[in-house]
């Protein structure tokens, strides 16, 4: 692919995939609101700028079999946990930003799991099984992920697992 064809189609990519998730959380507190209509128009909306980022992403050949989804999706969760949020934590102590750094904190805990939870799913994945997975329960409030029983209290936030999502 072309140089800046190849820019353009990043950026778009980036852009459909941002809108995508604002969206999605746009239609979540219309709903709170009690704006049902509203809040379908997001969700419908968010799905199309979902197609088009599928489109652009098949475009550039960055989706892959399971196996190099997850080896992209570890490397991804690595470098967030060892270059990106570490300097990103270093600006916002700097600039003495107390959300950000929790903010920061919170993902940053999380994605330790993630990076090892993608990486035993590869061990598996790359000949060509499925995983043995049990129920997965994520913090509403932190995004800590849990496989199996959560402990009573979220171990990076402190709220209480009855509050989990389960998937
Ligand atoms: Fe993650
Ligand atoms: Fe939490």
């Amino acid at each position: 692919m072309a140089k800046m064809t190849e820019r353009s189609l990043k950026e778009a990519f980036a852009g459909e995939s941002q809108a995508y998730m604002k969206y999605t959380i746009f239609s979540e507190v219309a709903k709170r609101e009690g704006m049902e209509n509203i809040a379908r128009l997001f969700q419908g909306i968010a799905y199309a700028e979902k197609v088009h980022a599928n489109n652009h992403a098949r475009q550039l050949k960055i989706i892959g079999n399971t196996s190099d989804n997850l080896q992209d999706a570890k490397d991804g969760e690595d470098f967030e946990v060892h270059d990106m949020y570490p300097a990103f934590h270093a600006i916002a102590t700097m600039e003495d930003d107390k959300g950000a750094q929790q903010s920061i904190h919170y993902a940053l805990e999380a994605e330790k799991i993630h990076s090892d939870m993608y990486g035993e799913a590869q061990k598996v994945a790359k000949d060509g099984k499925d995983m043995e997975l049990g129920e997965l329960h994520v913090c509403p409030v932190c995004g800590f992920t849990h496989e199996g029983t959560p402990p009573e209290k979220c171990p990076v936030c402190g709220v209480s697992s009855e509050r989990f999502k389960k998937f």
